[in-house]
């Protein structure tokens, strides 16, 4: 693929995001080397953009979606590829056509030949700004530096940082030890964590197809923080469970593996599709559930099902807790999705607990790192539901520089009997 063919169908990519609203999951093919620039875009798309704009004497709002994608896509190839800049402002200019705006192609010449002249000093400029040097939303850097103000700049370089590709062993089929063996014999360096059980980080990505026993379901992809759901709920062989948001189905494995396969388990998630890949995901690894599509803001979604003695509540959330995988969150995000996440949390969190066993426990989870989210939607649960008590203190994983882990709130609740 020519460099012109990758810059063009990375750019249609980010106007997709950046314009449409759609996730990079959706809009992205398979080939590697596309993914990277969008994805590196998408990752820097609100420090690079700013620049753009100090270049134009009119609004970008009036330039055509695809032309102003195509110049933040090709000044993320200046700023942060080794690309000659030369040859990326080249294959800009012949992108414009394949955008199907040639006319555009003397005016993204003249645009981005300034930029790399100039950039040094608009970023010099336009960096005092935390929100434009870390390229984050400023709704969500101003909610990071009120709840979290030590913290602010780590999670938000790290939000920046590639996250380490980490494996999840069964343990009722391997031991971490042997998993990291069989991966050494096929040259793919992993360590195991402090405190992640059954977690294996590689020192670098591969192919799931190259990991040893990935097929087989004795590894899965997964990281670490999410681990730690099925550890926190620990579910014994003989119990009934219920996995409320189950899809894609990452956990709902884990959850069967802690047991060894001995117990009953709902997966329930309102996507058909997404519920299609916890079937997928269920086949490799050998294991069974029932699969339930049902919408939780039901109060009678599961009314027909005797009380769970554990409930795994992974809630839907604005996922700011995994930032460095997904770079797409930081455009699509806005600062009324909180309030409106904080609503639907609060309403399955209590269809989900009305459902629990006197005595069972519920980890209310998400990959969120706004108390919005968390601690504030658990703690008026548990001020409005008398017989909701918290079984454990939070737990809350910090993404950052330094950490091994995504972000991760866990919540355990438990039920008391009636009075
Ligand atoms: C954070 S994801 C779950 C990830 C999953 N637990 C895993 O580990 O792979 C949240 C899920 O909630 C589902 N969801 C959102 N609203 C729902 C609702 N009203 N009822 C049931 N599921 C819902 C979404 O489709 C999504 O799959």
């Amino acid at each position: 693929m020519s460099g012109t063919t990758v810059l063009t169908d990375a750019a249609r990519a980010v106007v997709r995001v950046a314009h449409e609203r759609r996730s990079a999951d959706d809009v992205l093919g398979s080939s590697a080397a596309i993914r990277a620039i969008a994805l590196g875009t998408l990752r820097w798309y609100l420090r690079l953009a700013p620049a753009i704009e100090r270049l134009l004497t009119r609004p970008s709002a009036q330039m055509a979606p695809a032309v102003h994608a195509l110049l933040v896509t090709a000044a993320h190839q200046i700023v942060y590829s080794r690309n000659a800049p030369e040859g990326v402002v080249d294959a800009a200019v012949d992108a414009t056509r394949a955008l199907g705006a040639p006319r555009a192609s003397g005016f993204v010449n003249a645009l981005l030949r300034r930029f790399v002249r100039e950039q040094a000093g608009i970023f010099a400029t336009i960096d005092a700004d935390p929100a434009v040097r870390y390229a984050h939303p400023r709704w969500f850097v101003e909610a990071l530096g009120r709840e979290q103000r030590e913290r602010r700049d780590d999670i938000l370089a790290g939000g920046n940082e590639r996250a380490p590709m980490t494996l999840r062993v069964d343990l009722s089929r391997s031991s971490v030890a042997q998993a990291q063996a069989a991966c050494a014999a096929r040259g793919i360096a992993a360590q195991p964590l402090a405190g992640y059980a059954s977690a294996l980080v590689l020192a670098s990505p591969v192919a799931v197809d190259e990991l040893p026993g990935f097929a087989e379901g004795i590894v899965s992809v997964q990281d670490a923080g999410a681990q730690l759901a099925a550890t926190l709920l620990a579910p014994r062989a003989g119990m009934r469970v219920l996995d409320a948001c189950a899809a894609p189905g990452g956990k709902t494995g884990h959850l069967l593996e802690v047991a060894g396969g001995e117990i009953d388990l709902l997966a329930v998630d309102d996507d058909a599709d997404r519920l299609g890949r916890v079937a997928a995901n269920l086949e490799r690894l050998k294991r069974h559930a029932r699969l339930a599509r049902l919408d939780l803001r039901d109060p009678g979604a599961l009314a027909g099902e005797a009380p769970f003695d554990r409930i795994l509540l992974d809630a839907p959330c604005s996922a700011t807790g995994v930032i460095r995988r997904h770079p797409d969150i930081k455009l699509l995000r806005r600062a009324a999705d909180i309030p409106a996440f904080a609503r639907l949390q609060r309403t399955i969190l209590q269809n989900c607990h009305a459902r629990l066993a006197p005595g069972g426990l519920l980890l209310y989870a998400t990959c969120s790192v706004l108390a919005g989210e968390n601690a504030t939607v658990v703690d008026r649960f548990l001020a409005d539901t008398p017989r909701a008590r918290r079984a454990a203190d939070p737990v809350q994983l910090w993404p950052g520089l330094r950490a091994p882990t995504d972000g991760f709130h866990y919540a355990l609740l438990t039920k008391t009997d009636p009075t």
